[in-house]
């Protein structure tokens, strides 16, 4: 979604700005801009459509001076990406960035309207500039005028305001969409995220809900909602937790997927003390739980499905797994002895935070899977668990994926291990094997020419199945995800046994089958819904183990083979195949593989 950054600085603001959104390329964006005040007081702006270069070029010919500034990467919202949406957004003496929805924007701009203020563009956020300039008119000072502004808005946002004449000030403000405020010598800085901002400083003040800020080079003073003073901790954050490059890499995704053995391994040593489970229990005690509700979106909820098969089978916990976008609204009764869990990479999904509120008051207690530490939906759990994958910067989500379904493993077996439904040393036995998953990622790794190659013979169809059975069902819906968001490709997941319910219908030899199935109990099924689809023309590409590869037969189009693993632990390495098939797909089909046309990497609105 939007990126926002800010700087009050020593040094031209131009530059810095267009560094600092640089490192929030990743979030997905349109278009980008940056406003400035110079040393005379006067605000001027640089808007250009497309990458951030585009806007660099357009600084090379036309500069922008000014030490204080405000800058923006747009996903767009309301209103086409072109360069009159793109932000800042100006009105009069008021420049505005904004991530977010402001829901009542056509109910200001028709109140502004009768006062004669027209609109220029198409979007929600050039409302807050005009009514922030409508209430300078009126003879309000800056922070009057955004205070008055702010209390008028509904909706999601994060906002910097600029002011002509004001060349050491600028207010921000945070309701459903992060901000962080950089602390540097004589200079401060605001960023999306603290990513952001790491060339400059790694002192960061997150704002909390509600809150808004009045900063100048001095430093901020921070507001709550109630406009009461508040002070809210300054940390330090870790700079290579910040650290955004491709190591030599081509794509931020590729050197993600490769990650994958290293993070697995920094995570198992987190959560594992011999056959201890660091996860504590007296934040949640499995013996007193009757079920467990999953909700998230996306790739993580596809964690959520597959972890559902884990919590039943180890440890018999019913478990009802949610998309956030329908559990919010569907106001589901939560029982007493449910625990609500939610699974977020970013910790900002919009849908996710709110189906946790919901949750809120309803639930024994609520726990989060995150990666991002200090996001909403960790802040606001009873419990977080960070899946230590660091930071994921490609759109298109992997090492975050195998992470969280690692600690959602751990936490079935620790459920399993409380509730007695598994012995100790079926619980070491299956530990075991999962030390040893780090290593057998690296050979699924090893795969990546084998892999290529039927990528790029994939990449040849348009529409694209994937299949599964058991824990492969979810994954099956996670590698068509992962296919259709980073190649274009059409892909659609089935449970091999459902095929023939109806899906059936489109096989034929120019719809690649993906089917992914260890040599598990439900091997020979599978090997039967796949002659079914080769005796129909349909061409197999067979993801297995040894065992299944020698038992499929000649006929298989192309096969993939893994080391062979324990079958709960399949969906985990399963998933790196399914990874690396996408990303040499969309290599090979030449598109935007780490910012993914009309993606976003953190969904801040509805
Ligand atoms: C797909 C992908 C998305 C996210 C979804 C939830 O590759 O990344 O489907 O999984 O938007 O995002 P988080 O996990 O940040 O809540």
């Amino acid at each position: 979604m939007c990126g926002i950054v800010g700087v009050l600085g020593t040094h031209e603001a131009a530059p810095i700005l267009v560094e600092a959104l640089k490192r929030l390329e990743y979030r997905g964006y349109d278009s980008a801009g940056i406003a400035t005040v110079n040393g005379a007081g006067k605000l001027d702006r640089r808007r250009a459509v497309g990458k951030l270069v585009n806007l660099s070029d357009r600084l090379v010919h036309d500069p922008l001076a000014g030490k204080a500034g405000i800058g923006h990467t747009r996903w767009a919202t309301h209103g086409a990406p072109n360069e009159k949406n793109a932000h800042p957004h100006r009105s009069g003496p008021v420049a505005v960035v904004h991530n977010g929805i402001i829901e009542n924007f056509r109910e200001l701009r028709n109140e502004l309207a009768a006062e004669g203020h027209a609109p220029e563009t198409d979007t929600d956020t050039e409302t807050v500039a005009m009514l922030a300039r409508h209430h300078l008119d009126s003879g309000m000072t800056p922070v009057q005028a955004a205070r008055a502004t702010l209390a008028r808005l509904e909706g999601a946002f994060a906002l910097a305001f600029l002011f002509e004449g004001e060349e050491d000030l600028m207010i921000v403000a945070r309701k459903g969409s992060p901000l962080a405020i950089g602390h540097g010598d004589a200079e401060m800085y605001v960023g999306s995220d603290a990513i952001a901002l790491a060339p400059f400083t790694d002192r960061i003040t997150y704002l909390e809900e509600g809150d808004w800020a009045v900063i100048t080079r001095a430093g901020a003073e921070i507001f709550d909602e109630a406009d009461a003073p508040v002070s809210r901790e300054m940390r330090r954050i870790r700079m290579d937790a910040a650290r955004v490059d491709k190591a030599g890499y081509k794509h931020f995704m590729a050197k993600e997927i490769a990650e994958q053995p290293t993070v697995l391994a920094d995570a198992l040593t987190a959560y594992l003390a011999g056959d201890d489970i660091n996860i504590p229990t007296e934040s949640l005690d499995f013996t007193k739980i009757d079920r467990l509700t999953m909700v998230a979106c996306g790739t993580a909820y596809y964690a959520c499905l597959t972890a559902k098969y884990w919590f039943e089978k180890l440890a018999r916990l019913p478990v009802e797994v949610d998309i956030a976008s329908e559990f919010r609204y569907r106001e589901p009764p939560i029982l007493p002895g449910t625990v609500s869990l939610f699974v977020s990479q970013s910790g900002e999904t919009a849908d996710t935070l709110a189906a946790l509120r919901y949750c809120r008051g309803k639930a024994d207690r609520i726990v989060s899977v995150v990666n991002v530490e200090t996001s909403s939906i960790a802040r606001e759990s009873d419990l977080a668990l960070p899946i230590h994958a660091g930071v994921e910067i490609g759109v298109a989500s992997t090492k975050a994926f195998t992470c969280q379904l690692n600690v959602l493993l751990l936490l079935a077996i620790k459920a399993a291990k409380v509730r007695g439904t598994m012995s100790a040393d079926e619980v070491a036995s299956l530990l075991d094997q999962l030390r040893g998953l780090p290593g057998h990622f690296n050979a699924a790794l090893d795969r990546d020419q084998t892999i290529e190659k039927a990528a790029i013979r994939i990449s040849e169809a348009r529409d694209v199945l994937f299949l599964g059975r058991g824990m492969m069902y979810p994954l099956a819906y996670e590698g068509a995800l992962k296919l259709k968001e980073i190649s274009y490709i059409h892909a659609e997941a089935y449970a091999s046994g459902e095929l023939k319910h109806g899906p059936i219908a489109l096989i034929d030899k120019t719809v690649p089958v993906i089917v992914m199935a260890p040599h598990d109990a439900l091997f020979d099924k599978t090997v039967s819904n796949m002659q079914e689809v080769m005796a129909r023309g349909g061409k197999v590409c067979l993801i297995t183990d040894p065992a299944g590869a020698a038992e499929a037969g000649e006929d298989v189009w192309q096969m993939i083979t893994m080391p062979a693993v324990d079958d709960r632990l399949a969906p985990l390495l399963y998933a790196l195949p399914a990874q690396m098939l996408a990303y040499h797909a969309a290599v090979a089909k030449g598109t935007d593989v780490d910012q993914p046309r009309n993606l976003a990497k953190s969904v801040t609105v509805e």
